[in-house]
Formats: structure tokens, C-alpha cells, sequence
């Protein structure tokens, strides 16, 4: 029997649930304890409605924007997640693929199932790296080094995770890597694998080795360390935005890490805007959290973001079919967007604005 076609985010969601173990399903899908701003996050995007302008003339639509200076051929980008080889086998090298057949912005995990430099051999620009503080200094510099190296052109700073947010459905899988996969970037500096514990093994990873008391004195550290920009990603506060580009961050990502990190933190299409009011004449604002429609994406950038990461989405396409289901999932996730502007009276991002969310 011929399979339905799989037409937008959910149906790559559905697809990837039935594929894959559920331990792993919990892992990608999963929020932090009641999963509260796992849902706000989708559900706020959803309640905001789109008050489109007509007869606005709209000839063909023009996606195209850039990041940190670099030309992107739409705004939507593939935020960092962890161990894709748990979603396919070609892990992270089918993910930098996808980014880069869709002309997009690729950001590596520091958690990858494949080192660094073979993912980013494979990844187009721009390419950044996402970066977790280590206890232990001298890792985070050898990641870093490494990551300047293999030809990463940012450093993006994850800041809301001195801890794992508790996901009790990994703690009662007792979620781990199975045999044969690594946090590979790691693996030289003996951090390749998770501690054998009750619970859940990434969680006392993360308790064994990120720093817990994360402050702006390491933001300080690693704009002195690294030639290349700093992008704080974790940010959901105006204050906190404003002072992390004092400190040097080039671009910020409001995030509340797909709501896994504080439950009950509010969606980040409520506290993207007063970010922006804060922070948006000193650096570039993107957003990430429960997007997954392309009508998401205009709102956003209606709210003042240049961008959105998209995580679960690309985690769900690589799960149904590897660079193909990933590449697939960014190309719904833009002709979607095409279609909101059309519909909205808008030719290119620029003429999308906050009066598109009020009467
Ligand atoms: C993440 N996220 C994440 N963020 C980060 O900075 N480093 C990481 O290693 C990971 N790992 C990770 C794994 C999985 C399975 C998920 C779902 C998420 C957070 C990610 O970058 C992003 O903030 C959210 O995924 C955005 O929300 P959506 O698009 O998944 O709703
Ligand atoms: C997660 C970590 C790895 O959200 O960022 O699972």
C-alpha cells in the first residue's frame, strides 16, 4: 500500500514516532517535568493570528536575508541538538547536508554522535558551533580551538543549561547512548560517554561536567578566548539580553531550549519582543521554540527576530529519511513561509512587521 505523503511538520512528527524506539522518541519529544513550556511554546505561536494586509501588490517573494553578515537563503536555520545518530545513521553529516542544500545556517552540537571536523568537512556556510562550558577549562578550550579549526564561523554560548532541567521521561527510561555511539567530539578528552547510574545517564553527565555556576565572567572569558563572534543562546529576559551584548555577544537566541530546561519559563514568542526592545539596537535576535509552520516563521520576524532555529523538526525529518527527510522538512517549513507572505501582503522579510499581529 502506497504510504500517505507526509505534508508538514506533524506528519514528519507521527512518521518519526512510528519508526523509532520509544526511549528515543521520549528523548527527542520530551520536555522538562510537566511540560508545560514545551506546549506554550507551540501553543503560543498558534494564538497568535495574522492580521494580513491585501492588495499589497506581492510579485515573487524574496526569503533571503543574513546572519551575522552571512547570506542565508531563508530565515529559518537548524538549531543545535544532540546525538543525531540516534535519528539515522549518516547522524550529523546528514543534517549539515540538509542545511546546506537548502542554502541555510548549520549549528553543530558540542553533544554530537561524529566529530566536529567530519561534520563540518561536509557543511557549507555559514557553520557555527554551539558550545557547553565544561567543568575543566582546558576541555572548553580544546573545543573551542578545535571548532576554530575545523572551520566553525561562530561560537554559539548555550546558557541555560548549568544543570539538565529534570525530563522524567528520560529518568525512567534511564536514557543513555547505546553501544557504539559517543559524544564524539569529547571522546579524545575522555567525556565520550555518559556515567552507568539509575536515571537518566545524560543528566549525570551534564551534572558530572558542565559548569553549574555558569556567570557573564565566562561570557567574558570566551569573547577573549575565540576569534570568532559570540552568540549567547538561552536568553529570555530584556536585562539579561541587553548585558550579554555589553559583554560581547554578537547575536542572541531567545530560547528556552525547547521547554527542557525550567518548566513553567514562558514561550518565547511572549519574550521574544520585550528582548528585542532591549537588546535590538546592539545585536542580531533570533528565536527558537515549538515553531513549526511557516506561518511561526512570519511571526517571529513580525515580533523583531531575523531568525528561528528549528530543532525537533529536523530531528523528526532525519528520523523518516536521513538528509532527505531533513532537507524535505526545511523545504515545507519555506514553502510555507513563501505562502504566509503572499497571503500577508509581504514581497520580502523587511516588509514584515509587528502591525501584522494587531488590528
Ligand atoms: C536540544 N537543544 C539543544 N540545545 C543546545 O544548545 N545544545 C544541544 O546539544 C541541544 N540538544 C538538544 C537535543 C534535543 C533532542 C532537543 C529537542 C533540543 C535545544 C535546541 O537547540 C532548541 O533550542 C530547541 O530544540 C528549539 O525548540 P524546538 O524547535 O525543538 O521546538
Ligand atoms: C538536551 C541537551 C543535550 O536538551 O541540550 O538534551
Amino acid at each position: 500500500m502506497e504510504s500517505e505523503p507526509l505534508l508538514n511538520i506533524a506528519d514528519y512528527a507521527r512518521a518519526a514516532r512510528g519508526k523509532l524506539s520509544s526511549d528515543v522518541c521520549d528523548y527527542f519529544d520530551g520536555g522538562a517535568l510537566d511540560e508545560i513550556t514545551l506546549r506554550e511554546n507551540t501553543a503560543g505561536w498558534e494564538r497568535l493570528k495574522l492580521h494580513y494586509r491585501v492588495l499589497a501588490g506581492v510579485g515573487a517573494r524574496d526569503l533571503s536575508t543574513t546572519v551575522l553578515g552571512q547570506p542565508v537563503s531563508m530565515p529559518i536555520a537548524v538549531a543545535p541538538t544532540a546525538f543525531h545518530k540516534l535519528a539515522c545513521d549518516e547522524g550529523e553529516v546528514a543534517t549539515a547536508r540538509a542545511a546546506k542544500a537548502a542554502g541555510t545556517l548549520f549549528v553543530l552540537s558540542s553533544l554530537s554522535n561524529t566529530a566536529m571536523e567530519h561534520v563540518f568537512a561536509e557543511a557549507a556556510s555559514p557553520r557555527w558551533f554551539q558550545l557547553y562550558i565544561y567543568k575543566d577549562r582546558q576541555v572548553t578550550q580544546e573545543l573551542v580551538r578545535r571548532a576554530e579549526a575545523a572551520g566553525a564561523e561562530a561560537i554559539v554560548l548555550t546558557v541555560d543549561a548549568p544543570g539538565l532541567g529534570t525530563r522524567e521521561r528520560d529518568t525512567r527510561n534511564r536514557f543513555r547512548l547505546r553501544d557504539g555511539l559517543a559524544v564524539e567530539n569529547l571522546a579524545p578528552l575522555g567525556k565520550g560517554q555518559m556515567p552507568e547510574v539509575a536515571g537518566s545517564g545524560l543528566a549525570a553527565y551534564v551534572r558530572e561536567n558542565f559548569k553549574a555556576d555558569l556567570g557573564f565572567d565566562d561570557l567574558d572569558w570566551l569573547c577573549e578566548s575565540t576569534r570568532l563572534p559570540v552568540v549567547v543562546k538561552g536568553v529570555c529576559r530584556g536585562d539579561d539580553a541587553r548585558r550579554a551584548a555589553e559583554h560581547g555577544a554578537k547575536a542572541l537566541v531567545v530560547s528556552n531550549h525547547g521547554g527542557r530546561q525550567l518548566d513553567t519559563a514562558p514561550s518565547t514568542c511572549e519574550v521574544l519582543p520585550h528582548v528585542v526592545d532591549a537588546a535590538g539596537d546592539l545585536c542580531e535576535i533570533y528565536v527558537d521554540g515549538g515553531i513549526r509552520r511557516g506561518s511561526d516563521v512570519l511571526k517571529a520576524i513580525a515580533l523583531g527576530a531575523r531568525a528561528v532555529l528549528v530543532g525537533r523538526p529536523v530531528l523528526w525529518g532525519l528520523c523518516v529519511a536521513g538528509e532527505q527527510g531533513a532537507m524535505s522538512v526545511l523545504a515545507i517549513l519555506r514553502r510555507e513561509l513563501d505562502e504566509a507572505m503572499l497571503l500577508c501582503g509581504c514581497t520580502k522579510l523587511s516588509d514584515i512587521g509587528r502591525w501584522l499581529l494587531a488590528p
